[in-house]
């Protein structure tokens, strides 16, 4: 693991807990420690004010409106775009699709593409630690053309096989989807290696960005994929709003997914003719107050530096390591040498369901099963693990509450330290 760049305080803490009203509050009567950001993030105030002062003050719909209101609320939603735009380093902001989320874009692209370009014997290369969002949408678009998925095999310490993926590269892939980072593992995967190989080989990428977005730079210029997901939730924003990245020339030559108001140009009875991108893949009325949201969790994130924030979870993420490691009967699963901020876990004797339930007494909020990632667990032949997910906010405080109430676990469970 690389060293961090950044100086911290002696709790490994950014300063900035203040900016979040919930974590003040306790739950259970315990001071919250929130570890559940794999999941979803906590809001900062600037986002929760942000989205309220758009209905306060702003609220129109878009795109469509000749009054004063709409066109203010028009500029707001795309002044959102840009944000996106400037936070993956796109070239263009018309690349940038808002979408309900990481999935709704993976099903876009499944849909859309799949769909219109895929023949029966192509073949679409997933790793064998994808959430369930990227496996389902592709074994979907594979039922209905005839395409083939291949998988990625998964190292012990939960990072790729590489060898087994340039073998798989063969002329008839068409696809590569891949995580950034593994959201049950926190294996960072090579993006930029693996599209350069999945390109050399006549394939597009998409990268599944949902676990990275909030967690490291993302630059997909330099990733050098065709297409990148993310969540706005997971990135200290609101919920139902998140984005794609596409390659302008392949979101051109895509056609619609949804059809309705927004994204045409003309209707008739004859023939309907559709908008430039992105409005092509935006029908209906969007989430107007979530891209604003956004548009304000990514100022946040963009204002404390990424870097910055990236260094400060690898901090907690070796503290926390080094503090699981000393706890008997405890296995991390996913030990990979590059890794983001998630500790997945577990312990001898304890299901990581009574597990969460015991921890959430104390409260500390973690996540326990399976992840939506079902294929992994099969993979480590466990049920689920246990998972404690960072985030800029926490500190060395909520690494203690963990491992203390991980103690109180397995004092109840007869599993004595
Ligand atoms: N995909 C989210 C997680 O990993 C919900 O928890």
């Amino acid at each position: 693991m690389n060293a961090p760049v950044f100086s911290f305080t002696d709790n490994l803490d950014m300063g900035r807990v203040a900016d979040f009203p919930i974590l003040s509050r306790p739950v259970r009567d315990k001071r919250l420690a929130y570890l559940d950001n794999g999941a979803t993030t906590q809001k900062p105030q600037s986002v929760i004010e942000a989205e309220s002062k758009f209905y306060l003050q702003s609220n129109a719909n878009i795109h469509r409106g000749v009054h004063w209101l709409s066109q203010h609320a028009t500029d707001l939603y795309e002044e959102g775009r840009e944000q996106v735009r400037l936070l993956l380093n796109a070239a263009n902001s018309k690349e940038v699709v808002f979408t309900r989320g990481t999935t709704e874009a993976i099903n876009l692209v499944a849909y859309s593409w799949g769909r219109s370009c895929l023949k029966a014997g192509d073949e679409i290369i997933v790793s064998g630690l994808e959430h369930h969002s990227n496996i389902v949408p592709w074994q979907l678009v594979c039922e209905q053309t005839g395409a083939v998925l291949k998988v990625v095999p998964v190292n012990e310490d939960g990072t790729l096989d590489l060898s087994v993926y340039k073998q798989l590269l063969g002329p008839r892939v068409r696809m590569v989807a891949i995580a950034h980072v593994s959201n049950a593992l926190g294996t960072i995967n090579p993006v930029v290696e693996m599209t350069r190989l999945a390109h050399a080989a006549g394939a597009l990428v998409l990268v599944d960005g949902a676990q990275a977005i909030a967690h490291q730079v993302v630059d997909v210029q330099e990733i050098g994929c065709d297409f990148y997901a993310f969540s706005g939730h997971k990135l200290y924003g609101p919920t139902g709003i998140g984005a794609l990245y596409g390659r302008y020339d392949l979101l051109q030559s895509m056609p619609p997914w949804q059809g309705g108001g927004d994204m045409i140009r003309t209707v008739s009875f004859e023939h309907t003719t559709y908008a430039e991108v992105p409005q092509k893949f935006e029908a209906g009325t969007p989430n107007i107050a979530g891209a604003i949201g956004l548009a304000a969790a990514i100022r946040y994130v963009r204002d404390i530096g990424l870097d910055n924030i990236a260094a400060h979870e690898h901090a907690l993420l070796v503290y926390g390591t080094e503090a699981l490691q000393t706890i008997p009967g405890l296995r991390i699963i996913g030990t990979a040498p590059r890794k983001a901020g998630i500790l997945s876990f577990v312990i001898d004797g304890i299901h990581p369901h009574d597990l969460g339930t015991i921890l959430d007494m104390e409260g500390v909020a973690i996540r326990a099963g399976h992840h939506c990632a079902m294929p992994v667990m099969t993979r480590f032949g466990i049920p689920g693990t246990a998972r404690a997910s960072l985030a800029l906010y926490n500190s060395r405080e909520d690494i203690e509450a963990l491992v203390s109430a991980i103690g109180v676990a397995q004092k109840l469970f007869g599993v004595e330290r």
